[in-house]
């Protein structure tokens, strides 16, 4: 493991049992790693030597933060998600459950992928040239990715976008625009929030007798 001179942890983190933070890499060997204050690493986390993190990281449990990964303050990364190497995030970006960060991917502040988003950045997966070019999206500021949603390399999902549930996405998607599909198609602006609010359903959480409206509040906003 990392020897203490090149961990910089702050003393507020929180680190259950097995989490591992300094996990050495072949590809930078002996990197400093640095973690903000207030993180809380759950279970099964493992972070690589050689990243940068800031103030407040939470992690779910059996999540893999590889190295050469920047990361802002207040992000969130939720089980078994995996951020590969060279990664760079904002800050107060949410990754749910299951979810792949291909290597070379960019996501910018506020940033909330949802459960099982996979990111692509090797379009010929095999091909000398492509992996020479591997690169994964950028995804600007605010976008909104839904549900099992694939990006392929070298997109652009432009700030405030959202991406509906499913969709494979392989084409840039203009800011504040709603893209769904296979392949992805630009369809509206994303709408105001009396349409959201009109539309959405009554809250369940209510209806079933836990959650906010009932006083149980998650110590940590999903
Ligand atoms: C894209 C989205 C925002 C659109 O919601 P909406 O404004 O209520 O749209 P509607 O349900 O009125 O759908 C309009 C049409 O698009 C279709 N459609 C909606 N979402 C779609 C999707 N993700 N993929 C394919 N078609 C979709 C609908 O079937 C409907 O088609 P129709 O007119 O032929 O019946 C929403 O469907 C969505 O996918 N949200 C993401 C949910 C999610 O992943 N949340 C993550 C947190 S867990």
């Amino acid at each position: 493991m990392l020897s203490e001179g090149l961990l910089d942890i702050a003393g507020t983190a929180i680190l259950d049992d097995s989490v591992l933070v300094g996990y050495p890499s072949a590809r930078c060997d002996a990197a400093e790693l640095t973690v903000g204050d207030n993180a809380h690493l759950r279970s099964g986390t493992v972070i690589y030597a050689g990243s940068s993190i800031g103030r407040g990281l939470q992690t779910g449990h059996n999540v893999v933060i590889r190295e050469q990964v920047r990361i802002g303050d207040d992000v969130s990364i939720w089980s078994n998600s995996v951020v590969d190497y060279g990664c760079v995030i904002g800050d107060r970006v949410k990754i749910h459950s299951n979810c792949y960060i291909a290597q070379y991917t960019e996501l910018e502040s506020d940033v909330f992928l949802a459960p099982g988003v996979i990111i692509a950045n090797d379009l010929y997966p095999g091909s000398r040239a492509s992996g020479d070019a591997m690169a994964g999206p950028l995804i600007r500021e605010g976008a909104q990715i839904g549900v099992n949603v694939t990006l392929l390399p070298y997109i652009t999902i432009g700030r405030g976008a959202v991406i509906g549930a499913g969709a494979v996405v392989t084409r840039d998607v203009p800011d504040g625009m709603i893209a769904y599909g296979n392949p992805a198609a630009v369809v509206r602006p994303v709408p105001d929030s009396r349409y959201v609010e009109a539309r959405v359903q009554p809250a369940r959480h209510a209806r079933l007798g836990s959650g906010p409206a009932n006083g149980v509040r998650s110590p940590i906003r999903t």
